[in-house]
């Protein structure tokens, strides 16, 4: 056995889902750094999908092109490559950095009907458990907890209260320079949360086992010492 690095601490899979605009992706990213894992925001796979099929055209005014779809779907290949200058996870599809172009008005405005395609989610739900097979992972999504990783040694389910989401997203959007009204936001996220929560494939519900993280009222700070004390408790009970 001579040689051999014997890793004391147990890599886990932690689970990190809930609803649109909660700072998933923040906390997410956050508690990867603080155990030097990997973070993968299953929501960006989604949109790099779509952003795929809007410039192959498969989404158009008359509907999707759900065979043109099906038939490049094993042609899109994603990949999360580091960037050590803003140490941050860049989203990339077929090579070419797309983190930016997943992000914009118009890939937010057709993914949700690209993330209902049966075949996609099953070939991203694939292509995530690919990713997590070595643990020591922190992914946040809609389904994680429920169909990607049913075992995550760690399922947290985020949310917060539609006001306090809303002026997080007013707030965002205007430190970019754009304004757009509260109540609109507001209405946007009631929506989104209403499709999120009914759509007919892997809807966004909270797994038996997910510990509720309700940050409405918490800083990124205070939950990072909410998870740690998880985390210790999963480490000394295992
Ligand atoms: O988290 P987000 O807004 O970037 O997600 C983009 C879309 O993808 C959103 O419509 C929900 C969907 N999604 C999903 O269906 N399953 C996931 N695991 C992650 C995101």
């Amino acid at each position: 056995m001579g040689g051999e690095r014997v890793n004391m601490e147990k890599r886990l899979t932690i689970a990190i889902d809930g609803y649109s605009s909660c700072g998933k992706s923040t906390f997410a990213k956050a508690v990867a750094k603080e155990l030097n894992y990997i973070f993968i925001d299953s929501g960006a796979m989604y949109r790099t999908v779509t952003l795929f099929c809007m410039r192959e055209k498969f989404i158009g005014n008359a509907g999707l092109d759900i065979h043109g779809i099906l038939k490049e779907l094993n042609n899109i290949n994603i990949d999360f490559i580091f960037n050590p200058d803003i140490n941050e996870y860049e989203t990339f599809l077929n090579s070419e950095n797309v983190e930016n172009e997943i992000r914009s008005m118009e890939v937010t405005a057709h993914v949700s009907r690209i993330s209902q395609i049966p075949e996609v989610r099953t070939r991203m739900v694939e292509l995530q458990r690919q990713i997590g097979i070595y643990k020591g992972i922190v992914m946040d999504g809609r389904d994680i907890g429920t169909v990607v990783f049913p075992d995550a040694d760690i399922k947290i389910f985020m949310t917060a209260s539609v006001d306090i989401r809303a002026r997080r997203r007013h707030d965002e959007l205007k430190g970019r320079g754009i304004i757009i009204d509260f109540e609109e936001i507001k209405r946007t996220i009631i929506a989104r949360d209403i499709a999120d929560e009914n759509r007919d494939i892997s809807p966004l519900r909270r797994a038996d086992d997910a510990i509720i993280l309700d940050n409405s009222r918490m800083t990124v700070g205070e939950q990072m010492v909410w998870i740690k004390q998880i985390i210790e408790k999963k480490r000394n009970d295992s």
